[in-house]
């Protein structure tokens, strides 16, 4: 999802999308949206603050994590990365060797920065020429279909970042679903979920002290100003982050500081004193209540991961929750 030199929208696109949201009661502005140029870049400098716990802790968890998936797979692999804008995080699973042999023979990395794919893929055949790497471009949302060439090859799914956080429950459990289609018979899927904690923790990690995620937000009412023929002050919006207790999520909004009118895509939009946009959810999960949600979509929950401190979990699941055979009832 995030990358540094996404694919442009087309205007009419960008103008729609937010023109949806903001005609609503409650406005909202799609977290697709986040990501231009600007927005990457921004993203990017998020991941280092210090108040944002999630790309730290899970990067710290990853090469004893990669050791033990690893370990598991009896014969060559094909490593799918959901989301995959570059290969940081999958570098610590391809790196894995049986004796002298790579674990992982293909590597298929999906997003929707097809730019940021091609520079993936040219690095890669610098960096590990035995690779097969099979980048696709689409959305990860989306209905996906693997290569033929990993036809004969076992499957790990790969979902790190605490992006299945962005997605509410329904549409979490639809893309798993999705998932276990596209991957298959047998296949397993290693996912990154922040955990639910103190607000006192979790608030921070969305309005940092040196606002770098407050910059993130309100660029969402650039992009508008660029390509939306939007009239937005975006001085004129405070950001806010919210933890909603009842849904298990941190709430990111961009409130109006006074009652005002902004002209988006020639149509006019009225804002109240202290109303606001909604502009993304992030799901905090409890360990049982992802398994849960793993097994409503078809998977088994295999091993979970977690640092000292419980703030971030990684969880391998299995396909398959079907009964074995001999134990089904005869009918
Ligand atoms: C990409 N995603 C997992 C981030 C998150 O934590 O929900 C996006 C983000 N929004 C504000 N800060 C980071």
């Amino acid at each position: 999802m995030p990358d540094d030199h996404p694919p442009q929208l087309p205007r009419t696109d960008v103008a729609s999308l937010a023109l949806a949201g903001l005609r609503q009661a409650r406005k909202t502005l799609p977290a697709q949206l986040f990501y231009d140029e600007a927005g990457c870049r921004l993203f990017y400098r998020i991941a280092e603050l210090p108040e944002y716990y999630l790309t730290r802790t899970e990067l710290a968890l990853l090469p004893e994590v990669a050791r033990e998936v690893a370990a598991r797979f009896d014969r060559p692999a094909a490593l799918v990365e959901y989301g995959a804008s570059d290969e940081a995080k999958a570098g610590f699973l391809l790196d894995r060797t049986h004796d002298t042999s790579p674990v992982f023979a293909a590597y298929v990395p999906i997003d929707v920065a097809a730019p940021a794919l091609a520079r993936l893929r040219a690095r890669l055949a610098h960096a590990r020429p035995a690779l097969d790497v099979w980048p696709i471009a689409a959305d990860f949302l989306g209905p996906v279909t693997l290569p033929r060439a990993t036809g004969g090859l076992a499957r790990l799914g790969f979902f790190p970042g605490s992006t299945i956080g962005n997605l509410d429950p329904n549409e979490a459990r639809a893309f798993l679903r999705g998932v276990r289609t596209t991957l298959g018979a047998g296949a397993r899927l290693l996912v990154g979920v922040d955990l639910r904690k103190d607000a006192a923790i979790l608030l921070p990690a969305y309005d940092d002290a040196a606002g770098v995620t407050a910059e993130f937000n309100r660029n969402l009412l650039v992009r508008l100003n660029r390509e939306a023929g939007a009239t937005f002050d975006p001085t004129e919006f405070a950001h806010r982050a919210v933890w909603n207790a009842q849904e298990g999520r941190i709430e990111m909004h961009l409130q109006s500081r006074r009652a005002q009118t902004v002209r988006v895509a020639g149509e006019t939009i009225r804002f109240a004193a202290g109303e606001t946009i909604h502009t993304e959810n992030s799901y905090k999960h409890t360990l049982p209540g992802f398994a849960a949600l793993a097994a409503a979509a078809g998977w088994t929950t295999e091993q979970v991961w977690t640092d000292p401190a419980g703030l971030f979990s990684l969880h391998l699941l299995a396909e398959g929750t079907e009964a074995p055979p001999d134990s089904r009832p005869a009918c």
